[in-house]
């Protein structure tokens, strides 16, 4: 997946400005940025539901509205829900026949999304029944029974416990494994850095991007060292933190501070330029 220099605007709004980025099989990239940063809308040019107002977008090697290619790609939008007067099972059973997916082929996927994602004991249930967590869950099962080459998830772990939010990571962590591209927007920072192998930081821009640990490299020649004899935690600069340890009598910590840190800094050094 690539993007060219792609523009977006809503009349007097621009949501997105000049974006190009890309996407490789079996990797987990994130869109990284607060409320009304331009995520959706610059998946939903990505899966083909809005057009560019300029740059130019490739999906799988074809255009975005081609409908061969909708076949081969897993969409949860953001606002998206289950059919609730369906039972859990029927939602990826019908999903998957729309998509061309048959027999045993379905069933056993079927049972193998649902098992994973902690819904196997809910197939019988109406969809309209489950909690809010449950229900993103069930969509993810629904936008993978076709075994997409490609998931496009739009803040997937948003309203989700902590145990539901961990499921959906292992299950992410699984599809790039097994070598799917994945694309997933979130304004969570502990999600895009522990899912990510690369990160794109997005304010209406690209304000940032790389590994998570290349952009604390790049953003910070800044480093914790948590001294355990006293607790207590220094920020020294990368050509002092020997000289600060070298003193240290008992056990301690160095790190990076965490992405947090340095995705407020960005932010806001984004907004005074
Ligand atoms: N259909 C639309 N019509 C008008 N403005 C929109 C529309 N969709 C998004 N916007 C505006 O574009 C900006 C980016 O929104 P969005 O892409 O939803 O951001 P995010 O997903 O990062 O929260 C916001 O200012 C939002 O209000
Ligand atoms: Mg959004």
């Amino acid at each position: 997946m690539e993007v060219w220099g792609v523009w977006k605007s809503f009349g007097p709004i621009l949501a997105n400005e000049d974006i190009s980025m890309d996407l490789e099989r079996g990797e987990i990239v994130s869109l990284l940025g607060p409320n009304g940063a331009g995520k959706t809308t610059l998946v939903r040019q990505i899966y083909g539901e809005l057009r560019p107002d300029k740059g130019r977008i490739s999906l799988l090697g074809s255009k975005p509205s081609d409908s061969s290619v909708k076949e081969r790609v897993g969409v949860i939008p953001q606002e998206c829900s289950p059919y609730d007067d369906l039972s859990v099972w029927d939602n990826v059973y019908y999903v998957g026949k729309l998509k061309g997916v048959k027999g045993e082929v379905l069933k056993e996927r079927i049972r193998s999304l649902l098992t994973g994602l902690g819904l196997w004991e809910r197939r019988d249930s109406l969809a309209d029944l489950l909690s809010g967590g449950m229900k993103r869950k069930l969509l993810i099962a629904m936008a993978l029974v076709n075994d997409p080459e490609l998931v496009i998830l739009d803040e997937p772990t948003v309203g989700l416990d902590p145990e539901s939010r961990r499921e959906v990571w292992d299950l992410l962590n699984q599809l790039r494994a097994s070598g799917k591209g994945i694309l997933l927007t979130t304004h969570y920072l502990d999600e895009a850095e522990r899912l990510s192998d690369r990160v794109y930081f997005l304010n209406r821009k690209i304000v940032a991007k790389g590994t998570p640990s290349q952009i604390k490299e790049r953003f910070s020649d800044q480093y914790d060292v948590i001294d355990y004899t006293t607790g207590r935690t220094i920020r020294v600069s990368g050509d002092k933190v020997k000289d600060v340890i070298s003193k240290m009598s008992g056990k301690f910590e160095v790190r990076l501070p965490s992405l947090e840190e340095i995705y407020l800094e960005v932010l806001s050094d984004d907004q005074r330029s």
